[in-house]
């Protein structure tokens, strides 16, 4: 439970955070950091490690092995823990709040902002996890084709590599396409913006026809940046009063890529059965496609 994380955090002293850092830093090249390395990382004597490590395995934060050599790892509650130190020192985030979302491949929380120069009042954002070496790593290479061959391949190279992706393609996207503001990242985490009202599969639209065009439109736009969303669904949509928000997009390909008339196709069918479902919206995909590939109008 990710809250149990945020109390633990608050306990970390700057040793404890010194110690998860140096495990984070050994596991580029061992797979249980040995105990040598991690004095060698941390400049840390042994007595103060063995008596420090001692409590943060009894708060599972690190995973100690006897065999063949005495070594640690970390998981995912040190790896959020030490990127909420980042967001904290950097001034991203000064508060953390309740889990919102819990998603196939990542834990969603909100957190708070304190105003830019200390103006405006504190603004409520959004943290993402990214979990993607949780599954099974042969699943996950299968699965996402971003991720390249690594000697040391491992949950935290996974997750990392996901949040770095979807970091940028939100950086690219803004403003010009409808996504939260991106406005920070580390390690697997992203701090963006609250979506704008509500997700499509959690809302009731009195003007279906509207909104469908509207999410038709955006992916037009996306289209005509070369890039393919991949996971489109009524999860991933929010819905307002003035429009629609995408979220979720460490899956997008280019339109270049070998697969992308499927990867597209998909994505329309997935919409377009949720409104036919829903609304009894019905929708021509392959007009829908041809819209969502027409040069824009300018
Ligand atoms: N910017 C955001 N604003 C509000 N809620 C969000 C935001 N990003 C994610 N969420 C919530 O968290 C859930 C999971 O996030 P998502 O990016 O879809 O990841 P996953 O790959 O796990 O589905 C979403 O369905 C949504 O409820
Ligand atoms: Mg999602």
């Amino acid at each position: 439970m990710i809250t149990d994380v945020i109390k633990i955090f608050r306990e970390l002293d700057s040793k404890d955070l010194r110690i998860l850092q140096g495990i984070e830093v050994g596991m580029k090249h061992y797979e249980w950091v040995p105990v040598e390395e991690l004095m060698k990382i941390t400049k840390l004597p042994y007595s103060t490690l063995e008596y420090k490590i001692r409590a943060l395995k009894k708060k599972n934060l690190v995973v100690v092995t006897g065999t063949p050599y005495e070594g640690y790892q970390i998981y995912f509650d040190a790896y959020d823990a030490l990127a909420l130190n980042t967001f904290v020192k950097r001034g991203t985030i000064s508060a953390i709040g309740d889990e919102i979302g819990v998603g196939k491949e990542s834990v969603v929380l909100e957190a708070v902002k304190e105003p830019e120069l200390g103006f405006g009042e504190p603004q409520g954002v959004i943290i993402k996890f990214h979990r993607e070496g949780r599954t099974s790593f042969k699943r996950v290479k299968r699965v996402r084709c971003h991720l390249e061959d690594k000697e040391h391949f491992s949950w935290i190279y996974a997750a990392r590599l996901a949040a770095k992706r979807e970091a940028e393609i939100m950086r690219k996207l803004y403003p010009d396409i409808s996504v939260p503001r991106l406005i920070d990242n580390n390690r697997h985490a992203l701090v963006m913006e609250v979506a704008e009202g509500s997700l499509l599969c959690k809302t009731r639209l009195e003007d279906p026809a509207w909104f469908l065009d509207c999410i038709i439109d955006q992916l037009n736009k996306i289209y005509q940046k070369g890039i393919i969303h991949s996971d489109l669904s009524e999860y991933n949509i929010f819905v307002y009063d003035g429009g629609v928000q995408i979220i979720d997009w460490p899956q997008y390909v280019g339109t270049d890529h070998p697969h992308a008339d499927e990867l597209l196709e998909r994505d329309v069918l997935n919409l377009l059965k949720h409104f036919k479902r829903k609304y009894c919206l019905a929708r021509d995909p392959g007009e829908v496609i041809d819209a969502i590939k027409a040069p824009e109008e300018s």
